[in-house]
């Protein structure tokens, strides 16, 4: 099967390499042009000499998926079965973005977005064909959940199916009907956000409130050391959605993150966030 992957950032090029490690998968990783397209690669490769040099891979595996994997822009996904999204999480970029790879993709191919939080529904609706959500989590080759976002238009057997092809690259796919943030993303950046709030307020300092979310609730990483994982633009992102769509206000950003997000303080993507962040 190839696979189309839309966007070669942290998220795509991590999903490139999950289609293009498992056998029967064939990858063509796209951004808006080809240098961008070749740095998502080349960052791959670099994460794999890492690899190969501490023993976690074979030299020949590194070879075989970079081999599977090629660049370009969208246009090289003519003969593309399946498409999985990974741009901008900007409603009228992944609509057009579809439009168009709809117009040049196989009829028979198969169009999945990876949003984290954008409607699906929306997404597919006025399209020639489904949208289905098919969202991974970072890192994208070590997180095991896929959440199958079935919006209005999409029938039956294309969930099946985007089950199936997540349960056969060695994920565990979870149905979930669209709601804001899906599942994870509703529970998870919201923990996030109070975090900052408790940050905000002065209760304990960053150190002390990752410290407590490792120790204490056995959280891999804190809720702030998370938060600049993700991607603080990310998370103020998806916040902005939550409290959009309910209208609840218990999904308000913090204030302090408004202001970082404002500030360019990204978290790991700006070098920036509550911690410091060498390359
Ligand atoms: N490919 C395959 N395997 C890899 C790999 C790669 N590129 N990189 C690392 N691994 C393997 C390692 O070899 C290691 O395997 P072993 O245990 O067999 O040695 C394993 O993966 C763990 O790797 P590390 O030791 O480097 O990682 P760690 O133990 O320090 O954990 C972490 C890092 C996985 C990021 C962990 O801190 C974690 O789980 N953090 C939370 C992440 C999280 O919550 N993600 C979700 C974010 S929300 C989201 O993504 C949704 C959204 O829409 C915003």
């Amino acid at each position: 099967m190839k696979v189309g992957v839309i966007g070669a950032g942290a998220m795509g090029s991590g999903i490139a390499q999950v289609f293009a490690q498992t056998e029967g998968y064939e990858v063509y990783l796209c951004d808006i042009n080809a240098e961008l397209a070749a740095k998502g690669k080349a960052k791959l490769e670099k994460a794999f000499a890492k690899r190969v040099a501490n023993g976690k891979m074979e030299e020949e595996q590194k070879d075989a998926i970079l081999a599977n994997i090629t660049t370009g822009t969208k246009e090289i996904c003519v003969d593309a079965d399946l498409i999985v999204e990974a741009a901008l999480e900007q409603m009228d970029v992944k609509k057009k973005l579809f439009t168009e790879l709809m117009a040049i993709c196989p009829a028979d191919a198969i169009f999945a977005t990876n949003t984290s939080s954008l409607s699906i529904s929306e997404m597919g609706n006025g399209l020639d064909r489904p949208v289905i959500g098919m969202h991974f989590f970072n890192p994208a080759p070590i997180m095991k959940l896929v959440e199958v976002i079935a919006g209005l238009n999409a029938p039956p057997e294309l969930v099946d199916k985007i089950m199936a092809i997540a349960k056969e690259i060695g994920k565990v796919p979870v149905q979930v009907h669209e709601a804001p943030g899906f599942v994870v993303n509703r529970i998870l950046i919201p923990m996030i956000n109070e975090a900052i709030c408790v940050l905000e307020m002065g209760v304990a300092t960053v150190e002390d409130i990752d410290a407590a979310m490792t120790l204490g609730a056995k959280h891999p990483m804190g809720p702030l050391a998370l938060g600049d994982f993700v991607g603080l633009d990310i998370v103020l992102a998806i916040m902005e959605v939550l409290y959009a769509e309910t209208g609840d206000s218990k999904y308000r950003p913090a204030a302090m993150l408004r202001k970082m997000v404002r500030g360019g303080m990204l978290g790991v993507k700006s070098g920036a966030g509550f911690y410091t962040h060498t390359k």
